[in-house]
């Protein structure tokens, strides 16, 4: 796997201004102290980073320039110049080094016109509203793009209706992993969370169909029925593939979604994501919601459970949106939890697990005493490195 060895973290007007500026908006970590978190984060990912901000159009466009011997990927908030700075579009184009977009704040809750991108269809992934940790995910992006290349299907007409593909060498055919990601009720998580692991699981021999679906507050059924045809389109594929030994990964919400997926064969007819269905031979849920009714009710997600499902709280979970309402569901589930999670409790996986137990499903339930919710799709940590031998084994991986 070949990795980059320089990139270059660029960010254009006003945001020498960070720490001070809107606080409310941006957070309160100043430029020096972003940038000093870039080369960090570069410096756990084994790849040098540059660091540039101006406040003047041209001289951004002569640092895209000048990148072209430098780097091999650009990390790129251009500020209020992405709204419409075509200068900076051509000059993207031209240089042709992958670039990530980035916006610290959520620009499709603020003013509309910041929903628009003219920089956009220059880059590779926009990344926005996750605050400057957002630099991380975009430094990953663009290191994990280049260890192993995806290559990027449609399985329908909107851009998020898309899919990651990454084959392993070898003549095939090999086994299927789905990776699902969390945050469903925000456009600003994205497929990039599941890049390491992706990664990881295609080096360790099964093949990963990272998916993306149309997602946000109200587009519950949307999401469900884009995730049964992102699944369902593996079956058009243009692959040896074998999905005899196919897996459904999710995490957080996501893990709802897989699990929800997996046991569609139990859905009314006429629910969204009912109709031809791949079957999965593994369910796996990393931090997951699986019980939507538990999670709405102890308030954890401020009703955004509810929100996001676009109804009442008191109507929330145990119907066929949720994993919970829908067990037995006859396939086998590795349930896991990190002890530390902050956002979903363990308590809850643990009950899920218990309770597919009685009802008579294989599981096997995982809790890790360090794990927070994010380690779980760490590639690097140690637990993670548990849970894919739990899932390259179980899915016979060479
Ligand atoms: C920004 C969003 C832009 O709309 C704004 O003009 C900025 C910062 C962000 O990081 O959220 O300057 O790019």
């Amino acid at each position: 796997m070949e990795r980059p060895r320089r990139l270059l973290v660029l960010n254009g007007p006003n945001l020498n201004l960070l720490g001070n500026r809107s606080p409310e908006v941006y957070g309160t970590t100043s430029l020096p102290e972003l940038e000093q978190l870039c080369r960090g984060w570069g410096e756990e990912l084994a790849v040098e980073v540059d660091t540039f901000q101006s406040n003047h159009e041209g001289v951004l466009i002569d640092r895209l320039h000048d990148a072209r011997s430098e780097v091999e990927g650009i990390v790129f908030n251009p500020g209020a110049l992405t709204h419409y700075s075509y200068a900076l579009h051509d000059a993207l184009e031209a240089i042709e080094i992958p670039t990530v977009e980035l916006h610290i704040s959520d620009v499709t809750r603020r003013e509309s016109w910041r929903r628009q991108s003219v920089i956009a269809p220059a880059c590779v992934a926009t990344i926005f509203g996750r605050g400057v940790a957002g630099y991380r995910d975009a430094l990953r992006h663009l290191v994990f793009r280049a260890a192993m290349p995806a290559t990027t299907i449609s399985y329908g007409r909107h851009p998020d209706q898309v899919a990651d593909l990454r084959i392993p060498e070898g003549p095939g055919p090999s086994p299927v992993v789905v990776l699902i990601h969390g945050g469903p009720r925000a456009e600003s998580w994205a497929r990039d969370l599941m890049d390491g692991i992706a990664v990881d699981l295609t080096a360790g021999g099964a093949t990963t169909w990272n998916l993306e679906y149309r997602r946000g507050p109200g587009a519950w059924e949307t999401t469900l029925s884009d995730v049964a045809a992102g699944i369902d389109a593996l079956l058009d594929l243009d692959a040896t593939l074998d999905l005899e030994n196919l897996a459904m990964v999710g995490h957080s919400a996501g893990a709802q979604l897989a699990l929800w997926a997996a046991a569609r064969h139990r859905l009314p007819a006429g629910f969204p994501g009912s109709g031809p269905l791949l079957r999965p031979s593994l369910a796996v849920s990393l931090a997951g919601v699986l019980d939507l009714a538990k999670v709405s009710d102890t308030g954890l997600w401020d009703g955004a459970v509810a929100a996001f499902l676009g109804g009442d709280p008191g109507e929330v979970g145990v119907g066929p949106d949720d994993p919970a309402g829908l067990l037995p569901i006859g396939i086998t589930q590795v349930i896991a939890h990190g002890a530390r999670d902050e956002k979903i409790p363990a308590a809850d996986s643990r009950a899920f697990a218990e309770q597919a137990r009685t009802l008579g499903d294989p599981v096997t339930y995982l809790e890790y005493p360090e794990a927070s919710h994010f380690t779980l799709i760490d590639e690097q940590s140690p637990e993670w490195r548990d849970l894919a031998s739990h899932i390259l084994d179980r899915l016979g991986a060479a």
